[in-house]
């Protein structure tokens, strides 16, 4: 990014509010509201992580977007450039939250591969087999669902992977991600509706409500002090992922906030969104789990591809449910490439900008890097997939270190460059800018100062702590 300071305008900023707060709603909704949260909620127990995750939504989530909005817009810079300006001791900090984008990317992809095959599947009409589908193994036993078989190949997942890196690259090497702010603006509310109408018709099955209990009550009954660990560790990390925090994202986009709009206004408006979307797409798997499955407790642990499973089945059991887990899937996939996209145009800008290349170099690096590591979280999960590290496959490993360890780490040491170093006054009269109240002022100090570090350092030492934890 630009090293001089320069006003929103001429960093070609957004044009109104509503259209920043769709474009941040755009890059924070994505496959961390579908594909994560609900799998992370049937995980970690239900209603219990819900409660967790709204709460610090409401509180630590608030304070960090905040924070990070403030810091970009008063420094008008992009992460790196924007905590060397404050003070030249935390450049490092830039450093390590422009690090994770370039991590969370690759994976990314290799969802949004996973995305498109489902996608191409109910185009082709075959939508009933990926509900049905069994395949036999080498262990008479042993038979792969057909999510389980697809990741097995090498060869399908590369591809669907390869084309989706392509889709997100073409986008970034022409320069177009304007048209994202537009996307965002039709793609937001279209999603919504459908996944609004989709949870409607979930929960009318046989055995949804069930699971609407587990998922909505907090019932802690059985829960040991190192499962509310876990799940608090979960959420916080989930947190981070979804709304796009503790990687230096949210300075970007407040570099190319307008100072006359509301900060605070705007941090509320895209939490809530954000977390919407989340609680409506778990609001659909769930209860859907339970509905195929009887409630079996090992349904809900499938991790990472229980939307794959869980879907197909639901659509199956609808009518027209080919063409509307067709339509879901597209807009799934277009809500995902609206994220990938801003998460590559984040790495190469920062490649741009540290190795002082031209914009298609960067791009070229950046796609090469995002190929080399996307394979191995593919291969991870098939011919690899005896090879784990720290008990965990490649693809999950990648997660775990941005979401659990590095994102963490950010967050700390934002909190403790703001609360006792450049002191919150610093974030204050950005918020308070052009005469505007500070509305959660006393929450926000007292979180910033106390609660957030201490949560952080907790969730660091949660998985050390806690050898099962991933
Ligand atoms: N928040 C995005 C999602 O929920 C994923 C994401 C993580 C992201 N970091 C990002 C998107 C940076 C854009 C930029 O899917």
């Amino acid at each position: 990014m630009e090293k001089t300071k320069k006003t929103a305008s001429e960093r070609g900023g957004f044009g109104s509010k509503l259209g920043f707060i769709l474009a941040a709603a755009g890059s924070a909704v994505g496959l961390g509201n579908i594909w994560r949260f609900p799998y992370l909620a049937a995980q970690y127990g239900g209603g219990v992580f819900l409660l967790t995750y709204l709460i610090f939504a409401v509180t630590f989530g608030f304070a960090l977007m905040l924070t990070e909005l403030a810091i970009g817009r008063r420094t008008g810079k992009s992460v790196i450039g924007a905590y060397k300006s404050i003070n030249k001791k935390f450049a490092p900090l830039g450093w390590l939250a422009a690090a994770v984008p370039l991590l969370i990317l690759p994976y990314y992809c290799v969802i949004g591969g996973w995305v498109l095959k489902y996608t191409c599947v109910f185009i082709t009409g075959d939508g009933a087999e990926a509900a049905n589908a069994s395949y036999a193994t080498s262990e008479p036993e042993v038979s792969l669902t057909f999510f389980e078989h697809f990741i097995s190949l090498v060869k399908e997942p590369t591809i669907f992977f390869i084309i989706y890196v392509v889709l997100t690259a073409v986008v970034v090497m022409l320069g177009v991600e304007k048209g994202i702010e537009k996307v965002s603006k039709f793609l937001m509310p279209v999603l919504l509706v459908l996944i609004i109408g989709i949870a409607i018709y979930t929960l009318t099955l046989d055995g949804a409500a069930e699971g609407l209990k587990y998922y909505i009550l907090p019932n802690v009954k059985g829960y040991k002090p190192s499962d509310y660990l876990k799940t608090i560790a979960a959420a916080v990390g989930q947190l981070f992922y979804s709304m796009s925090l503790a990687m230096g994202i949210m300075v970007t986009y407040g570099s190319y906030m307008r100072k006359e709009d509301s900060l605070e206004g705007s941090v509320r408006h895209i939490e809530v969104f954000d977390t919407l979307v989340a609680f409506l797409a778990g609001l659909i798997i769930v209860p859907a789990v339970f509905a195929f499955s009887g409630g079996d407790k090992s349904a809900l642990n499938k991790g990472p591809g229980l939307m794959f499973i869980t879907l197909p089945k639901v659509f199956e059991s609808m009518p027209a449910g080919q063409f509307i887990g067709t339509v879901f899937f597209i807009l799934v996939a277009l809500a995902a490439l609206t994220s990938s996209i801003s998460l590559m145009e984040t790495v190469v800008s920062v490649v741009m900008e540290k190795f002082r290349l031209n914009r298609m170099k960067s791009c070229l690096l950046v796609i090469v890097l995002t190929l080399g590591l996307g394979i191995l979280s593919v291969l991870g999960y098939s011919e690899w997939s005896d090879f784990t590290l720290f008990d965990m496959q490649i693809l999950d490993f990648f997660d775990f270190i941005t979401n659990s360890i590095m994102m963490p780490i950010v967050a700390f040491l934002t909190c403790i460059f703001i609360g006792y170093i450049v002191k919150t006054k610093y974030v204050e009269e950005e918020v308070t800018y052009g005469g505007k109240q500070f509305r959660s002022k006393k929450l926000y100090n007292v979180m910033i100062k106390y609660i957030c570090p201490v949560c952080m350092i907790l969730i660091l030492i949660t998985p050390f702590a806690i050898k099962e934890l991933r």
